[in-house]
């Protein structure tokens, strides 16, 4: 690639996708040379499925055999066999909350990317600002990350700090944390573009 071809996408998702968003304003303001050929989840009624019906990406749900955690062998073959049909150069995790295995790792090795709000190592797993919270911390923030096979232990690629403030809620926290996440998540994608 010369950095001017089209990066394809494919974005995996559990919830209401606002990092999806952030996504595609990016490629809609022609700062992101990319599109976003699938959309897939492990949540039917997760909005991020009917963002990327909008968007007129292929969109399919997954559903593991266990309710969370880790995603079965098999159903991890379909997200490898969809990524593949759609010839996805990049995968990104954007809020899909289950832990990746060996065979979707293995079929994009150093391609997977995930969008954690905090800042890595601290605060790995759910909750993250409350997490902060509850630490005490004054600065916390998110950080987009390599996947690998542990939950938000992959090499680290940026981040970016948030202040926490006083009066600051989990949720008040975690929306100025997202703020910032719809920054950077896109900006590595920018970054990742012009390496290929
Ligand atoms: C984000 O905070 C991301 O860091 C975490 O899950 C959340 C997803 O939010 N992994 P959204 O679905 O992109 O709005």
């Amino acid at each position: 690639m010369n950095g001017r071809r089209v990066l394809r996408l494919g974005v995996l998702g559990s919830g209401r996708g606002s990092n999806f968003k952030a996504i595609c304003r990016a490629i809609d303001a022609g700062t992101l040379p990319a599109e976003v050929r699938v959309v897939l989840s492990d949540q039917p009624a997760a909005r991020i499925l009917e963002l990327g019906k909008q968007r007129g990406a292929r969109t399919e749900c997954l559903t593991p055999a266990t309710a969370r955690g880790k995603i079965d062998a098999a159903t991890e073959e379909q997200y490898v066999r969809i990524l593949r049909e759609e010839k996805v150069d990049l995968v990104i995790l954007a809020g899909f909350m289950r832990i990746v295995g060996p065979t979707l790792l293995a079929a994009f090795p150093g391609r997977i990317l995930n969008i954690h709000p905090s800042l890595l190592p601290k605060h790995r797993g759910a909750n993250a600002a409350a997490q902060a919270l509850a630490a005490g911390d004054t600065v916390t923030g998110c950080t987009v990350h390599y996947v690998d096979e542990g939950v938000d232990t992959g090499e680290i690629i940026a981040q970016r700090e948030v202040p926490v403030l006083p009066g600051d809620t989990a949720e008040s926290l975690q929306a100025r944390i997202q703020t910032a996440e719809h920054e950077l998540l896109p900006s590595v994608i920018v970054d990742f573009a012009a390496r290929e």
